[in-house]
């Protein structure tokens, strides 16, 4: 049965109280409705490696650096680490998106050494390798659709403060900026001193806060990207 598109994403969260795994998990199962979806990479993130490769350039020859990307959808974006020579890999919840992730992977024809997708959850440990850490792990549209109120900001900051290596870089497109914050999610507005709270009392700095050349409607002209390296 497919999705009444009618129906907002934010009423269908509201109407799955507390489970919101399994909601995402259905949304994606089903294929109709996944209004977040923009078949490509950000062209905003595009823009950001493409005018500051230093944020991905490796120290020495030999280094592979290594990216992350939690609730990474049908993987776009991990591809385009891939695509910069990094070490990608992709996490999501749902096991239908990183069947789609791997199915775009292999269209890509990019060398599958460069990417890797799992199924899970971000706050769990089952996919990942004892003490794992990224040297580059992007957010966009993750930590907005987490629900505040179930205190997985605080979670959320915690984790990265795990997943960054020492001296890597948590890269965030904020979004949803201009949305008023009464209002409910997802996605869940943010504001700039959400993230600067959750992250500099966490051993972030902020390197960069830059607005993007290019973004997607969706954030009405107010996204903006901020780049964190782990003291
Ligand atoms: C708004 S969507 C964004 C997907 C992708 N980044 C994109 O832009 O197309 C949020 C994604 O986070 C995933 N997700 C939510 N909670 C998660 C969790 N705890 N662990 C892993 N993935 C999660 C959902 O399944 C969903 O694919």
């Amino acid at each position: 049965m497919s999705e009444d598109p009618a129906i907002t994403l934010q009423d269908r969260f509201a109407a799955a109280k507390n489970d919101h795994a399994s909601l995402w998990k259905s949304l994606w199962d089903d294929g109709t409705y996944i209004p977040w979806d923009r078949g490509q990479s950000s062209p905003s993130l595009v823009d950001l490696l493409n005018d500051y490769p230093s944020l991905i350039t490796p120290s020495s020859p030999s280094q592979q650096l290594t990216a992350f990307v939690p609730g990474c959808g049908r993987g776009y974006d991990v591809l385009l680490f891939a695509s910069h020579g990094l070490k990608a890999l992709g996490l999501d919840l749902s096991e239908s998106a990183i069947i789609a992730a791997k199915q775009n992977a292999e269209k890509s024809g990019l060398n599958s050494q460069l990417y890797g997708f799992v199924d899970g959850d971000f706050f769990g440990d089952a996919w990942r390798s004892e003490g794992e850490r990224f040297d580059v792990v992007y957010d966009y549209t993750f930590l907005c659709a987490l629900d505040p109120s179930q205190g997985l900001r605080e979670k959320w900051a915690d984790r990265m403060r795990e997943l960054v290596r020492d001296g890597g870089v948590l890269i965030c497109l904020e979004f949803p900026l201009y949305k008023g914050l009464e209002m409910p999610g997802p996605p869940w507005p943010l504001r700039e001193e959400i993230y600067k709270g959750l992250l500099e009392e966490r051993g972030f700095v902020r390197e960069m806060y830059v607005k993007p050349r290019r973004y997607l409607e969706s954030g009405e002209g107010s996204d903006m990207v901020s780049v964190w390296r782990l003291k």
